[in-house]
C-alpha cells in the first residue's frame, strides 16, 4: 500500500485525469484538425489512434508512475532505470512548449466570455475571431489566462480547480448535447453529418501521410500522453486499483467530448458556409460555435455559460501543464514554488507571444508539438518497455482480475506495434513540418 496515496477515492483519481485530459484539445483542437483533414477519414484514423495506440501508451505511463512513486523524473530511478530520467525531462519540456500557445487559445476562450456578454460576435462571428485571434488583444488575452495559470499554481490551490471538475465535465457533456439536438434542425446538418461520419477509405489511403501526424499528434495531446503528467498522477494510485480499468474510463470520457463537438461544430459549418467553411483553420471551432450562439434562442445566456465551462475546462489542463515543468525546476534545482512558477510562467508568456501575434504562427507552435515532440517522447516510452523487465506486466495485473494473457499481449503490442506505428507518424511528420517550412504555411 502506498503512504502517497492522495486520491481519497479511484473516482477522485479518474477525475483529475479526466480533468487534464478534457480541454482545449477536446473542443477546439478536435474539430479544427477533423474539418481541415478530410473529416471522417481523419475520424478514423484517430479513433485508431487513440485506442490501439494511446490507450496502451498510457499503460506505460500508468505502470512507471504507480512503480514509481515519484515525480516523472524520480520515477525512473526509483524503478531502477535512472538513466532514462531524460524521458521525464522531455516530457517537461512539451508542457513548457504547449503551454505556450495553449495559453494564446485560452486567451480566446476570455474574449469569447466578454464577446457572449456584449453580444461582439452575434452580428459576424468570423470577423470576431479575426479580431481577437491574433494580436493586441490576442497578447492581452494569453497575458490574463496566464497571470491566472500561474496564481493558481504558485498558491498550490489547485484543489479548487479539481473539484471544480466534477461540476465541469458533467456540465461540458449537457451544454454539447443540447447545442447538438439544436445543430441537427440546422438545413447544414446532413451534409455536415456526411462529412464527418462517412469516412472516404479512398480519402485516408490518398492522404495518409497528411493525415497521420495530426491525428495521432491529436490522439497523443488530448490524452495528455507524453508529458510526464500521467506518470505523476499515477504515482498517487492506490496498489489494487486496475489500471487498465481507470485508464479505459478516462478514453471513453475524453473521447466523448471530442465527438460530440464534432457533432455541434459541423452542421453549424455547413449551414453557414462561413469564412472558413469546412476546410478548417484554428478558427473553426470559435466560429462556428459562436455562431450556433448567434442562433439559438436564448443563446447569450448559453453562450456565456459555455465559453465559461471551456475556461474551467482549459484551466485544469494549463495548471497541470505549468506544474510538470514547476516540479521539475523546484525538485531538480531546489527553487522555491512562488519562484518557479513565476519564473516559468514568465517564461511562457514571452514564448507565447509569436503565437498571439498570428494563427500561422501558433500552428507552427501546435505542429512541432503534435509532429515532433509527442512522438519522439511517446515512441522513447515504448523503448524503455524493452528495458523495464517483466515488472511492467506485474504492475498492469495488479488490482485486475485479468490472468497473464491480456498483460503479456500488451507488453508485446508496446514494443512492436506501439514503436513502430509512432515512428511512421515521426517521419512522416517531420516530413510535413518541412514541407510547412519551405512552402509558408508558417512563416
Ligand atoms: N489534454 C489536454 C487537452 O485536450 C491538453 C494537455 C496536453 C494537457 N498535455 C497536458 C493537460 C498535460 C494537462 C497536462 O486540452
Amino acid at each position: 500500500m502506498s503512504d502517497r496515496s492522495a486520491w481519497t477515492s479511484r473516482v477522485g483519481f479518474i477525475l483529475a485525469a479526466v480533468g487534464s485530459a478534457v480541454g482545449l484539445g477536446n473542443i477546439w483542437s478536435f474539430p479544427f484538425r477533423t474539418a481541415s483533414n478530410g473529416g471522417a477519414a481523419f475520424l478514423v484514423v484517430y479513433l485508431v489512434a487513440v485506442f490501439l495506440i494511446g490507450f496502451p501508451a498510457m499503460m506505460i505511463e500508468f505502470v512507471i508512475g504507480r512503480r514509481g512513486e515519484q515525480n516523472p523524473v524520480h520515477a525512473f530511478d526509483r524503478i531502477g532505470h535512472g538513466n532514462w530520467s531524460f524521458v521525464g525531462g522531455l516530457g517537461a519540456f512539451t508542457s513548457f512548449v504547449t503551454l505556450a500557445f495553449y495559453s494564446v487559445v485560452g486567451g480566446w476562450v476570455f474574449s469569447y466570455i466578454a464577446g457572449s456578454a456584449t453580444g461582439a460576435y452575434f452580428g459576424d462571428p468570423a470577423a470576431y475571431f479575426g479580431s481577437v485571434a491574433s494580436g493586441p488583444i490576442a497578447i492581452g488575452a494569453h497575458a490574463l489566462f496566464m497571470a491566472v495559470t500561474v496564481g493558481i499554481v504558485a498558491l498550490g490551490v489547485t484543489d479548487g480547480i479539481e473539484r471544480a471538475t466534477k461540476f465541469m465535465i458533467p456540465g461540458i457533456f449537457v451544454l454539447l448535447i443540447g447545442l447538438g439536438v439544436w445543430a441537427a434542425t440546422l438545413p447544414g446538418a446532413s451534409a455536415g453529418y456526411s462529412y464527418y461520419l462517412t469516412p472516404d477509405f479512398g480519402t485516408i489511403v490518398n492522404n495518409f501521410g497528411s493525415i497521420v501526424p495530426p491525428a495521432m499528434g491529436q490522439a497523443f495531446f488530448t490524452l495528455s500522453l507524453g508529458f510526464s503528467v500521467m506518470i505523476a498522477y499515477s504515482s498517487y494510485l492506490d496498489r489494487d486499483d486496475s489500471l487498465p480499468a481507470d485508464g479505459g474510463a478516462i478514453v471513453v470520457i475524453n473521447t466523448l467530448v471530442a465527438v460530440l463537438a464534432g457533432f455541434v461544430v459541423f452542421p453549424v459549418l455547413f449551414a453557414t458556409g462561413g469564412a472558413e467553411g469546412a476546410t478548417g483553420g484554428s478558427g473553426t471551432a470559435f466560429v462556428a460555435l459562436a455562431g450556433a450562439f448567434g442562433e439559438v434562442p436564448g443563446g447569450q445566456v448559453l453562450g456565456l455559460l459555455f465559453f465559461v465551462v471551456l475556461l474551467f475546462a482549459a484551466l485544469s489542463s494549463s495548471i497541470s501543464l505549468l506544474e510538470v515543468p514547476v516540479s521539475f525546476v523546484t525538485e531538480q534545482y531546489g527553487v522555491s514554488r512562488a519562484k518557479g512558477s513565476l519564473g516559468m510562467g514568465t517564461a511562457v508568456l514571452l514564448v507565447g507571444v509569436p503565437a498571439a501575434l498570428g494563427t500561422n504562427y501558433l500552428t507552427f507552435y501546435n505542429d512541432v508539438v503534435f509532429n515532433l515532440l509527442l512522438p519522439i517522447v511517446v515512441f522513447l516510452l515504448a523503448a524503455f518497455t524493452w528495458f523495464s523487465g517483466r515488472d511492467i506486466v506485474d504492475e498492469l495485473q495488479r488490482g485486475t482480475s485479468l490472468g497473464e494473457t491480456f498483460p503479456t499481449v500488451w507488453l508485446w503490442w508496446v514494443r512492436l506495434v506501439v514503436p513502430v506505428a509512432v515512428a511512421v507518424t515521426l517521419y512522416l511528420g517531420v516530413k510535413g513540418l518541412y514541407t510547412g517550412l519551405t512552402n509558408g504555411t508558417y512563416f
